[in-house]
């Protein structure tokens, strides 16, 4: 008897052995169980295969911590998890280590304290951190503060002193030529490969912005270990795409701005590139300014090129690719295709083979309004179109959309502008204003999709609200000729410099802050540190002179004892590629009177995307204003930040303008939970595990859109203990 009990266990134990070690290997190589990168993984398919929390409990989800970072306004950042420590920064970039289970402090860096401050450091926005370990004894933390890369102790959340320069590297080092007073940052992680990181750039959109080249540091010592020239020099694939033979000397952006997937079997690093500076006007760089605005993919190991494709040929619409490419793998007649997918900000879906970089589905060039108003301009005659995805977004607007919710005065309004105003997919931009539709931001947006493995699911969250360019004639504030005051000259700088962005009224528009009345808060000082220092998405004006800035501030400022002086211009005149005929009067979202976008809701979507045969499973509106939902308006909100889809059968989002965090059931779009934030959660949630034990968590930074909050909180869910 007691024989056969002992046998029969050891039976189970036999039994039990190669499921114990298959739940060990899973474990270890399964990349979806954890989230130790930004994005989940470096396909960036923002997927967790964890099924605790799945379509019956969520429900029940309540709050497992709060972490406040103490200082507010924006946090855009996806954090990762390493083992049971969470790392995420602050809005102003403190960077923090805390206990992913309780949300208790382990450590935080603060790059301002302690004598570090550098008038170089700017606020960007900072959407994540990047964790490289060869062993427990070396753990590093990379990201970055305005211009500086730092490498952290991740145990010890201490400089790295071996690295670069006592742990920091100045991106403006190493790009080629001399950029040190341009505009440069990081606003989202590099990838690691082997002992690379791989790290994109921030730059200016106007003229006279750096080179977005891409660079691989060595992650012990910091040493660049190879470039990649996104404006191509003589010798280089896509040189012959810029008729300016010196572009290479002096053309900006091109940048790798939204960070990158890496197949590691594939030794392949991919990436999104921006569009060339000066966004909206291209008479100074005419041809098809490869490789902007494309998907391009790199050997890893040694930076060179292996395929690119171009989205938009000599983009004047600021419609670069705005995430990186992501990793899937789709079903074609059948058959299994390595893939990546590429969303754009004007709602086209890319599909393209990821060896290769040939389309998976016919991509047809196709004639496009080409004429364009703007002296100088020299716009392409076709446009690459995908045939086989239909649009994640409206991209046509009729007068029957225009927006049948308002005022009587206020729809008169927008009728008599939208009849003014030119429109098309691609029509050029022009004086009188050229209606875009998806906006300047999207359609898709930096959160990017999510895709499931499991059922070929790829989820896109969208805005559908229109903006308008409008171009004018600026002088460029070069009047020499004329003997000008400060305040004179200031209005010239301000058109040529400023205007793109806080409008030309300095009312301000889409994004950024009005500059009216900003006398009572900056004063001459104040302001000047700015121009030097940048913050966020305003960018650093280290190369306007003191003359300049001098102008600047009358006007802006309305200086009493500067503004009638004399404008005596000490700065350097301006090479002729970068004295812009035109300037953008801002980033304009074409609104009603009460404040709504002009056109018809939803204005913001999510979207599930059937990649294996084309088909919208579902759709559903996002977000919502209170005021409309109490009269039965479900609008949406525009939304920033991206979902996480899981194997526990749910999709997650934050991202609206409400506050709220989301989740659906991911086969059909049913809303399964619905939780206040306590402030908008502008960044997408990370997903993972601590002892077993579920949680998501999410940032909520707020601000960012017109009367939204701002906030300083991680908040962590998970399902309650029973
Ligand atoms: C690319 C867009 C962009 C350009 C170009 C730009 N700004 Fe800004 N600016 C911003 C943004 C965005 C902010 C808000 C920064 C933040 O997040 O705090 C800002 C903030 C400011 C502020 C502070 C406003 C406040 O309420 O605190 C001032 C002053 C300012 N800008 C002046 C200028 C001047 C002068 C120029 C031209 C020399 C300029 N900006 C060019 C985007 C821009």
């Amino acid at each position: 008897m007691s024989i056969k009990r002992s046998n029969k266990k050891w039976y189970f134990v036999f039994l039990m052995f190669p499921l114990f070690l298959a739940f060990i290997i899973l474990r270890k190589t399964d990349p979806y169980q954890q989230w130790e990168v930004y994005g989940g993984d470096n396909g960036k398919i923002h997927y967790s295969s964890l099924t605790q929390i799945d379509t019956n409990n969520v429900k029940n989800l309540r709050v497992a911590w709060v972490y406040h970072t103490g200082d507010t306004n924006q946090i855009e950042a996806n954090p990762i998890i390493i083992d049971h420590i969470l790392y995420g920064v602050s809005p102003k970039l403190k960077l923090f280590a805390i206990d992913a289970a309780t949300g208790h402090k382990k450590w935080v860096f603060d790059p301002l304290s302690g004598g570090k401050y550098k008038s170089n450091q700017s606020m960007n926005a900072c959407r994540g951190v990047t964790y490289y370990s060869s062993g427990k004894h070396d753990e590093r933390i990379f990201y970055t503060v305005g211009s500086t890369l730092y490498c952290l102790d991740a145990q010890e959340g201490q400089p790295v002193t071996s690295f670069g320069n006592n742990g920091t590297i100045n991106l403006h080092d190493g790009l080629g030529r001399d950029v040190k007073n341009l505009s440069i940052t990081s606003t989202t992680p590099g990838v690691i490969y082997k002992d690379l990181l791989i790290l994109g750039t921030r730059v200016a959109e106007e003229a006279g912005a750096a080179p977005g080249h891409i660079r691989a540091y060595d992650v012990h010592t910091g040493t660049i270990r190879w470039i990649f020239h996104t404006i191509p020099y003589p010798g280089e694939t896509g040189y012959e795409s810029w008729d300016d033979k010196e572009s290479y000397k002096h053309a900006g952006g091109v940048n790798a701005w939204a960070g990158f997937s890496l197949d590691t079997a594939k030794g392949m690093v991919f990436a999104q590139i921006g569009s060339a500076s000066y966004d909206f006007y291209g008479g100074k760089r005419k041809g098809n300014n490869l490789f902007a605005n494309c998907v391009l993919a790199l050997n890893a190991a040694t930076g060179k090129r292996v395929w690119h494709f171009q989205t938009v040929h000599h983009d004047v619409w600021d419609r670069d690719p705005p995430t990186a490419p992501v990793l899937v793998t789709i079903l074609k007649h059948g058959k299994k295709i390595e893939a990546v997918v590429q969303l754009t900000k004007s709602g086209l879906i890319f599909l393209l083979n990821r060896a290769t970089g040939k389309p998976i589905y016919p991509i047809m060039e196709t004639p496009v309004p080409y004429q364009s108003e703007l002296v100088g301009e020299k716009l392409s005659k076709t446009q690459p179109l995908p045939s086989f995805y239909k649009p994640f977004a409206r991209q046509t607007f009729t007068e029957a959309d225009l927006n049948k919710y308002v005022s009587d005065s206020s729809y008169r309004d927008i009728k008599k502008k939208f009849l003014t105003y030119k429109k098309g997919f691609y029509a050029p931009p022009s004086k009188k204003g050229t209606l875009m539709l998806p906006g300047l931001d999207g359609g898709a947006e930096w959160g990017g999709p999510a895709f499931d493995p499991q059922t070929g699911l790829l989820y896109v969250n969208a805005n559908e609200v229109p903006w308008v360019i409008t171009m004018v004639d600026i002088n460029n504030g070069e009047n020499s000729s004329l003997k000008q005051t400060n305040l004179e000259a200031g209005m010239f700088l301000y058109r040529s410099n400023c205007m793109g962005c806080h409008g030309e009224r300095r009312e301000g528009g889409g994004n950024y802050p009005s500059l009216v009345g900003i006398n009572t808060k900056y004063n001459e000082a104040a302001f000047t540190q700015l121009l030097a220092s940048g913050r966020r998405m305003m960018p650093a004006f280290n190369q306007l002179s003191t003359s300049e800035r001098t102008a600047l501030a009358s006007f802006i400022l309305n200086l009493k004892g500067k503004k009638n002086m004399l404008y005596v211009n000490n700065a350097k005149p301006k090479d002729s590629y970068l004295k812009m005929p035109y300037s953008v009067t801002g980033y304009i979202k074409f609104r009603t009177l009460e404040g709504y976008p002009a056109i018809n809701p939803p204005w913001g979507t999510l979207n599930a995307i059937n990649l294996n045969t084309g088909k919208v499973v579902w759709r559903d509106t996002l977000g919502d204003y209170p005021e409309l939902k109490a009269k039965g308006i479900h609008a949406g909100t525009e939304n920033y930040g991206g979902s996480v889809v899981t194997a526990g059968g749910l999709l997650f989002i934050a991202a609206t303008k409400d506050a709220k965090f989301r989740a659906f059931n991911k086969r059909t779009g049913k809303l399964l939970w619905e939780t206040d934030l306590p402030a908008a959660g502008f960044a997408t949630p990370a997903v993972y595990q601590v002892n077993g034990k579920q949680y998501l968590v999410i940032a909520c930074g707020g601000g960012k859109l017109k009367g939204a909050a701002s906030g300083d909180a991680y908040v962590a869910f998970s399902l309650p203990a029973n």
